[in-house]
């Protein structure tokens, strides 16, 4: 069954599997992955300060997390900032999503952003800003697919490459 669930420990041996998949490609990660590795605990702990907006570093906002699972497999995650400071105006949006190298082009990409707007809406959202690469194909298709709508494309100052921005309104998810 696919869900979209808050981070739970039940999914540890899954996640850091896909932890695995992401270093072995050299994919970026987020900053808490090194905890996860640690201390599995205290990693779960620190994305529930985050969603509580607790301790938050100079510079962020606060941010939920949820990853989609699938029949006990960690599948991917999606992390929905709570407002939008100067650097998510221009990269990032509010919402933000990876699937696990292993389960990419199955689908699962669409599924996690439509899955992750009623929590965006729930956390009291009525348009989110989502953006992406100029180049990436899959995740403007992502996008699209949950009736964003292209607001511009900025060229960002310090890798001269063009990221899309687009707005979903959250006003109809239930
Ligand atoms: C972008 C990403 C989330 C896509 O996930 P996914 O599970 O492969 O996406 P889906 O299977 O739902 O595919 C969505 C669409 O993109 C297409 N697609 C997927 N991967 C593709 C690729 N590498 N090249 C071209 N098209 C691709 C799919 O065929 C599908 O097209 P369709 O709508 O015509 O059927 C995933 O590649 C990823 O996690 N990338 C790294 C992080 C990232 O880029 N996140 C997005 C930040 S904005």
């Amino acid at each position: 069954m696919l869900e979209l669930i808050e981070p739970s420990v039940k999914y540890q041996a899954s996640f850091l599997d896909a932890l695995s998949e992401y270093r072995s490609l050299g994919e970026p990660h987020h900053a808490y992955d090194d905890l996860a590795e640690d201390n599995f605990q205290n990693f779960l702990f620190r994305l529930e300060q985050d969603s509580r907006g607790e301790f938050i570093a100079e510079g962020k906002v606060p941010q939920s997390f949820f990853w989609l699972v699938d029949s006990g497999l960690y599948i991917g995650r999606v992390a929905i900032r709570h407002k939008l400071n100067d650097k998510l105006r221009r990269v990032g949006g509010h919402i933000g999503y990876t699937i696990r190298p292993s389960e990419r082009q199955k689908g699962y990409g669409k599924k996690i952003l439509k899955m992750a707007l009623p929590k965006a809406r729930g956390l009291g959202l009525v348009r989110a800003l989502v953006t992406c690469d100029e180049t990436n194909v899959a995740s403007r298709k992502i996008i699209e697919s949950c009736g964003g709508v292209l607001e511009d494309a900025m060229v960002i100052a310090n890798t001269g490459k063009a990221k899309l921005r687009f707005w979903i309104d959250l006003n109809d998810v239930i």
